[in-house]
């Protein structure tokens, strides 16, 4: 049977159902409990039983001693409830709740998913995951001691692996050394999480557009993960339309996931825009620039919230005809900007 779980100080609640463990079920309805490892080994997300018995489920010993079990303290990563719960634990619900970290990783898969994208799944040490908000990016640490920032793609329920999408741009020595040199297996140190291009205001209320060139499709896809992840557990589901701007169809790189995104979710809409497209690409979609493609689309944009991530150029006559000529407040407008050689996300 499931259980109702309530969380002090937030009085947040979120139901269990068979099988969960106390974390999972609150992640899944999208309550950031804090964590690490997710197998019982770090401690991070040890809280309080205030009320109520659970089953400890299976952990490292070292982890959780005895006395502090006396002491009603639980390991939330592996507990399940026996009965309804009151809790008591920290949420994660801001950049700042997040612990930024150094960790090493190993190259786990390669995925050459266009001429000049690659995606770079990664493994942390076992015992270790990485807690993010969707949207986050990381920095890896190069030798010489330069970083160079990717957003990360994979949504925070699915963090089996790391998910980094690179895109091969002249000049850029890291890009390089992926299309031509890194081998799976190959270790990356990196920093993270990072940035603060997040969900705000979860509001049902909001409708939302994202607007993505390019590899700025990356972060894009993770705080959509997410929201199609917690909202099966909500009644209400938000209505969001995504704009993705390439130049041709070889671009698109997970245009098959976008579609069956489209397919599963019926607030969700997909809009591929090619700006450069070619004969060969047959395409008979929209086309021209992206942030233009809303603009023909929406005669007012007062009501909605707007998340763009790409190149600098999109991104700003995005926030200007969007705020100027749609009336849409410029709080409402989130962006994560595409920018080489400074510190924000390589897309
Ligand atoms: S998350 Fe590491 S012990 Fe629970």
């Amino acid at each position: 049977m499931s259980y109702q779980i309530i969380i002090k100080p937030s009085n947040h609640t979120f139901t269990v159902e068979p099988g969960e463990t106390i974390l999972a079920a609150a992640l899944r309805q999208g309550f950031s409990l804090p964590y690490g490892c997710r197998n019982g080994s770090c401690g991070a997300c040890k809280g309080k039983i205030i009320q109520g018995i659970v089953n400890y489920g299976r952990y490292n010993q070292e982890t959780l001693t005895d006395t502090e079990k006396q002491h009603g303290l639980a390991l939330f990563c592996c507990a399940q409830p026996l009965s309804d719960l009151i809790i008591e634990s920290r949420e994660v619900d801001a950049i700042k709740d997040i612990k930024i970290r150094i960790m090493p990783s190993r190259v786990h898969k390669l995925e050459r998913v266009a001429p000049d994208v690659m995606i770079i799944h990664l493994k942390l040490p076992a015992n270790e995951r990485l807690q993010f908000l969707p949207g986050q990016y990381i920095d890896i640490l190069l030798k010489d001691g330069k970083r160079r920032s990717f957003s990360l793609a994979n949504a925070p329920h699915d963090d089996e692996f790391l998910q980094i999408h690179a895109r091969n741009y002249p000049g850029g020595v890291f890009s390089e050394h992926v299309f031509s040199h890194m081998k799976e297996r190959d270790i990356l140190r990196f920093e993270g999480p990072l940035g603060s291009f997040i969900l705000r205001n979860n509001s049902v209320d909001i409708p939302i557009i994202f607007l993505a060139s390019g590899t700025g499709f990356a972060p894009v896809k993770s705080i959509l993960e997410h929201i199609f992840y917690t909202e099966r557990s909500h009644e209400h589901t938000r209505k969001m339309t995504l704009y993705w701007g390439v130049r041709t169809k070889a671009d698109l790189y997970l245009e098959e996931l976008a579609k069956e995104w489209a397919q599963q979710h019926k607030n969700f809409t997909f809009i591929p825009v090619l700006s450069d497209a070619l004969p060969a690409d047959n395409w008979t979609g929209r086309t021209g620039l992206v942030h233009q493609a809303v603009l023909q689309d929406f005669e007012s944009l007062e009501n909605y919230q707007v998340y763009a991530c790409g190149s600098p150029l999109m991104i700003k006559a995005a926030y200007q005809d969007f705020t100027q000529l749609r009336n849409l407040p410029a709080d409402n407008f989130f962006s994560d900007i595409f920018a080489p050689s400074a510190s924000s996300p390589a897309l």
